[in-house]
């Protein structure tokens, strides 16, 4: 017998609802009928029909949209990312070894394939829950990926007990250090995927005239603040680009918001054949006080 994407992550939800933390009374949660999360003061969380849960007190409009994460699974899909993905998962396998359950949550998950591919290689007693605020990214990857939780959520108020998470990642996404650290066990593992100077460049030079990215913010700096044992790990590699792919390359990728359509247009009719990827992975275990 098959049951249907929302029993199976709502049986998932259930059986973890301990992780739960109510977002708006911060009282813990239960599952009823497998079918909402309701706290101890009656703030009740319906799931949807793909079996994700909402749990984000008011409604937030992103410029993150369907198009936008059906675009970057089409890339993601392609094997782009995989030397970057491929980085992160031995670094969380090393961790959670020999551990009998553990939990792993991503932070700004967007549409799912990071977390999904990452799990694909972990023992399955590994849990995985993927949370972002943008509702048609949870919705994709409920539908797409399930068995894992998914929940719209502010990754700023996140919807979670204390000291729950073996790992977390934070894959091109905003951190918010002080909700993380309250959600890591001790010696709980951070990982975070930030671009770096020459990632997809040869967008860059179309979008922007410079061909560098000037950042002033440092975030090994502000994540040594935080974690110890630290590491770093700069990343970069060239993809070669089937013809198929620049445009949804364009698409996903928030360097183009705000161009004209001229501009896309000129990108779109550009022979780029080998598209840049270059990150830094930082990885550090939270301070124990
Ligand atoms: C560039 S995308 C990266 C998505 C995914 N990690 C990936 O690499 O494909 C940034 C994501 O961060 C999410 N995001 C931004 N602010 C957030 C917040 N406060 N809480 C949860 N998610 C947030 C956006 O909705 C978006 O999906
Ligand atoms: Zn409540």
């Amino acid at each position: 017998m098959t049951i249907s994407k929302k029993i199976f992550n709502a049986q998932v939800m259930e059986s973890n609802s301990h992780l739960f933390r109510c977002p708006i009374c911060a009282s813990g949660m239960v599952m009823e009928d497998k079918s909402r999360l309701v706290c101890a003061d009656n703030h009740s969380f319906d799931l949807s029909k793909n079996g994700y849960v909402n749990l984000a007190p008011q409604a937030h409009v992103t410029k993150y949209d369907k198009s936008l994460f059906e675009a970057r699974k089409t890339v993601m899909s392609s094997g782009f990312f995989n030397q970057v993905l491929e980085f992160i998962t031995h670094k969380v396998r090393e961790h959670i070894e020999g551990r009998e359950q553990a939990f792993i949550l991503d932070a700004g998950c967007g549409e799912g394939t990071h977390l999904s591919a990452i799990l694909s290689q972990l023992p399955s007693k590994t849990t995985g829950i993927g949370i972002d605020l943008a509702k048609e990214g949870i919705t994709a990857a409920a539908k797409e990926y399930p068995g894992s939780i998914w929940s719209v959520a502010d990754l700023a108020n996140c919807p979670f007990q204390e000291s729950q998470f073996d790992v977390i990642l934070n894959i091109l996404s905003p951190a918010n250090y002080a909700e993380f650290t309250r959600l890591l066990k001790p010696n709980g593992m951070f990982v975070k995927a930030v671009p770096e100077s020459g990632y997809l460049k040869e967008l860059r030079a179309v979008f922007y005239d410079d061909e560098e990215r000037t950042d002033d913010t440092d975030p090994v700096a502000r994540f040594a603040q935080h974690y110890d044992a630290v590491t770093t790990e700069r990343i970069t590699y060239v993809f070669p680009l089937s013809s198929g792919l620049l445009a949804p390359l364009i698409r996903m990728t928030p360097l183009t918001w705000g161009a004209s359509e001229e501009k896309i247009e000129e990108a779109l009719g550009m022979d780029i054949q080998n598209i840049t990827i270059d990150f830094t992975v930082i990885s550090g275990v939270k301070r124990v006080e």
